[in-house]
């Protein structure tokens, strides 16, 4: 089966996140912000596509966080959108940010595999255990304490996995879910399942991503370059203690102009002059409150980065200055990016004609090979 996330040759693979949901990840009130619609939404993606991407990363969100921009309130649920896109692009892994606490596992499953078949076997799975309580209220589903989101997380996957390969009927009697007769066809293309990524930060979290998942979608602390390398060793070494392999991807925001002083111009517009400084107190306060991701310290100093690019990490500069600091994160043991920019259509058009082509000079990338 054909699916780059797990195929790709390159030594740095690529995707763009986040472009199901209003403003993307930049919490901003400039006027280009992303405003989000079907139609940039299927132009990016297969923009992406054709260029070779490896992965196409929607954010799981369901309610917005004020503030004038009231950043990510316009969302597209994304195993709808997973199916959609898929059927528009050829290539690239299509992800599903799918929260355990209000996706039942039986509906999961299914949902999940559906999107296999439109893909062609390019469908992954972000699973998500859960932090944002507010947007849980709306279902009225009160999240478990942080420790236990970790077993509910593990026994729904289980459960998701089983349904994904057992062809005769079963009942389960867990702790968080009992059923009779439990059965799912059409089974996903893929076998023996999708890829799973999944983005736990806490010490919990981090073991169960070493367990479970094929990726940890990794936020680092930044605070000096030997620690992000020794976080990210520690993620695939947990991992590998367990006889399992794991990718590091990190989330980057990108900003590549002419000269880097007309990227770090921009950078501050967007950030420091317009950047919307309710709507990240309001994110901090709740990411602060209810995960375990970052110290209170390390939360504060990251409310630029938060608001540049969701707490991603910096790529600012020339597209020769972005290749030389993808070399560094490729050294440090990333695989892959997942980029956010201000200007999808427009930066992504940028990072393929000027970025990409130095990626391949660079080694860090083999030309796309297209469908042929
Ligand atoms: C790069 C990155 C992307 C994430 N994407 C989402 C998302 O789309 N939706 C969501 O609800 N949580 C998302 N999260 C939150 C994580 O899945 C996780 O719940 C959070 O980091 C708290 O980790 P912890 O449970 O280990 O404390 C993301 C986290 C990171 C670091």
């Amino acid at each position: 089966m054909n699916n780059p996330l797990l195929d790709s040759p390159n030594r740095v693979k690529l995707g763009v996140m986040a472009f199901n949901c209003s403003h993307g990840s930049t919490v901003t009130n400039v006027d280009e912000a992303w405003a989000m619609n079907w139609d940039d939404n299927m132009a990016l993606a297969r923009m992406a596509d054709a260029a070779g991407m490896e992965a196409l990363l929607p954010v799981g969100r369901w309610k917005g966080y004020g503030g004038q921009s009231n950043f990510n309130h316009r969302t597209y649920e994304t195993l709808t959108w997973a199916a959609a896109i898929a059927a528009v692009t050829s290539y690239s892994t299509i992800f599903a940010t799918v929260h355990a606490p209000v996706t039942h596992p039986v509906a999961a499953a299914k949902m999940a595999a559906t999107v296999d078949h439109v893909a062609g076997g390019r469908f992954a799975l972000n699973l998500v255990a859960g932090w944002f309580q507010d947007e849980f209220d709306m279902f009225g589903v009160q999240l478990p304490p942080h420790e236990e989101r970790y077993d509910y997380a593990a026994e729904w996957l289980t459960l998701v996995k089983r349904l994904w390969q057992e062809t005769a009927e079963f009942d389960f009697d867990g702790k968080y879910f009992q059923g009779k007769g439990l059965w799912s066809e059409p089974k996903p293309l893929q076998s023996p399942r999708p890829p799973i990524m999944n983005a736990g930060s806490s010490v919990t979290g981090h073991a169960f991503s070493a367990q479970h998942a094929d990726m940890n979608f990794a936020m680092l602390r930044q605070l000096d370059e030997a620690s992000d390398r020794a976080q990210i060793a520690q993620l695939k070494k947990l991992a590998v203690d367990l006889g399992r392999t794991s990718q590091c991807w990190i989330h980057v925001y990108v900003v590549c102009r002419e000269t880097e002083t007309e990227a770090r111009d921009y950078l501050h517009r967007y950030v420091v002059e317009q950047g919307d400084d309710v709507a990240v107190n309001n994110m901090i306060e709740i990411f602060g409150s209810q995960s375990a991701t970052l110290s209170d310290e390390v939360l504060e100093a990251f409310k630029f980065h938060f608001k540049a690019g969701f707490g991603g990490y910096p790529l600012v500069g020339t597209a020769e200055q972005i290749v030389a600091g993808i070399e560094r994160l490729s050294n440090m043991g990333v695989d892959g990016l997942l980029i956010s920019w201000v200007d999808y259509l427009g930066e992504c058009q940028q990072w393929i004609d000027d970025v990409l082509p130095l990626m391949e000079q660079a080694g860090l990338r083999e030309p796309h090979k297209g469908d042929s």
